[in-house]
């Protein structure tokens, strides 16, 4: 039932999930409404907070019913931290809600047809699957309404661990966290307690003022730990004591490093980071191949799923050994080198130059010598004549970031036109509107999903096209 004005409505089954993991629903007329915070299988009563042509966005008045499919979070935190926010949601329909998602960008956005979709590959770590985190110390811990309305004066009001989602100047301070595994909690909340029993000021993200800033924890599959601190000014002594408390207090961490950041953000790329114990890396294994991981290195944060992604990738590509594979959107060169073996040539390319760089160092640590790795931006880099230098390609791997393919890419794909395509995405939306601009050409042959990111919304699609 539906009043005209402030519109309200009762008795809503939210039937599915869509984009950004929301749930959603349809009123008896068919339309279809958005909800936020709540599962398929919820029956609720909403109120209706955006009214748009084709869809309402509402908000939860009240639970009539909870879904069959709830299970207990995991967490303490879970609601008011901003991460996870399907741990509520039983794994296997997450799963099945994430195939859907991909299937319905896919033949929607896609208008493809005639696919084999083969099953989601499911993580097997349902948690503990992050190798790296970054928390924030703050002097503004987020409060409770209890300890607003208690009225008390509130004594500790430092916080190591997230920002809470659009208050940014507020951190709430973890207890735990299930996103990475041991020693990550207890390295987190000792830290934690050094720091105070030693007087150090945590940081004041609005006045821009104070000591320690944020703490990075990076893991490999042996649970070899890198750890970087960022202060916002030096104070030799008190650095120097948090980081050696650091490297003595536990016996995983392998490097220690550090930077000085007094800029307005966080971001650590233009920083110089300086090491205090250690090599300034760890390294990560996949099939004997070994990649340098330090602070600044992109990598896969679910190490397990990226071999799965890395296999399907490269089963895909179906290489043979004679094959020029052009490898886009590279970043640290992990596929390109992961399909080496089996191709005569790759090039990767990639917009950023430490990656290139960490590329190339980490092919020559591993005597892979038919690789070869170019920095720049992919719309001006792959040109005719790039090509012509390097050779057309049989086959084109590419894993673009979240937007998908710039459309003169994806012109240049369809002028040089390689037998096979293996598409690899984060974002099956702008992958299915690429996918479509080809569609002429391109035959999508098989699909797969692959859940990296469990108790998330986020989906990576594989797709295999070859050329008609
Ligand atoms: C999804 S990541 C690829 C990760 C890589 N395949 C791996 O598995 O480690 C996308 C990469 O595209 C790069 N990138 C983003 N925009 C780009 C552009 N316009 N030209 C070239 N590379 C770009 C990013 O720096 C990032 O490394």
């Amino acid at each position: 039932m539906r009043r005209k004005r402030n519109i309200q409505i009762d008795n809503l089954e939210l039937v599915t999930a869509g984009a950004k993991g929301v749930a959603i629903g349809r009123t008896e007329e068919g339309k279809t409404v958005l909800v936020s915070n709540a599962v398929p299988g919820d029956i609720v009563n909403v109120q209706v907070v955006k009214s748009k042509k084709n869809y309402f966005e509402a908000k939860i008045v009240s639970f009539l019913k909870y879904s069959d499919d709830r299970v207990e979070p995991k967490c303490m935190h879970f609601g008011v931290c901003g991460g996870c926010k399907w741990q509520n949601l039983s794994y296997d329909k997450q799963l099945e809600y994430k195939e859907k998602e991909v299937y319905g960008n896919l033949t929607r956005i896609g208008k493809i047809e005639d696919f084999s979709y083969l099953p989601i590959c499911s993580s097997k770590e349902q948690y503990n699957y992050r190798n790296k985190m970054e928390f924030s110390f703050s002097n503004a811990r987020w409060l409770t309404l209890e300890e607003i309305q208690s009225g008390n004066e509130i004594q500790e009001k430092d916080a190591l661990g997230f920002h809470i989602p659009q208050q940014w100047s507020k951190v709430l301070d973890l207890k735990e966290c299930f996103l990475q595994a041991e020693p990550s909690n207890t390295i987190r909340n000792k830290v934690k307690k050094f720091a105070l029993e030693q007087g150090m000021e945590f940081y004041d993200i609005k006045e821009q003022k104070g000591f320690l800033r944020t703490l990075m924890i990076r893991s490999n599959s042996k649970n070899e730990i890198l750890i970087l601190v960022q202060f916002f000014k030096e104070i030799k002594e008190q650095r120097e004591a948090i980081l050696s408390f650091i490297k003595e207090e536990f016996p995983e961490v392998k490097t220690v490093m550090y930077a000085i950041n007094p800029k307005g953000n966080d971001s650590i790329y233009d920083l110089d980071v300086q090491v205090y114990s250690g090599d300034g890396y760890i390294t990560e294994e996949i099939e004997g191949l070994k990649f340098k991981i330090g602070p600044k290195s992109f990598f896969q944060t679910n190490y397990n799923q990226a071999v799965n992604l890395y296999e399907i990738t490269r089963d895909f590509a179906e290489l043979n050994g004679d094959e020029i594979v052009y490898d886009l959107y590279t970043g640290t060169g992990t596929i390109a080198q992961f399909v080496s073996r089996k191709a005569k040539k790759v090039i990767g390319v990639e917009a950023v130059p430490e990656a290139i760089e960490a590329a190339k160092m980490n092919a020559e640590y591993n005597e892979v010598t038919n690789c070869t790795f170019y920095c720049g931006d992919m719309k001006e880099i792959f040109t005719d004549e790039f090509i012509s230098q390097n050779g057309r390609p049989d086959v084109i791997i590419t894993d673009p970031p979240r937007d998908g393919m710039h459309k003169n890419v994806v012109e240049t794909i369809l002028r040089i036109s390689p037998r096979k395509l293996v598409y690899v995405s984060c974002n099956s939306a702008t992958q299915a509107r690429d996918l479509e601009l080809m569609r002429d050409k391109y035959e999508v042959i098989k699909v797969q999903a692959v859940d990296m990111f469990p108790q998330t919304h986020h989906v990576e699609s594989v797709a295999l096209l070859k050329l008609k």
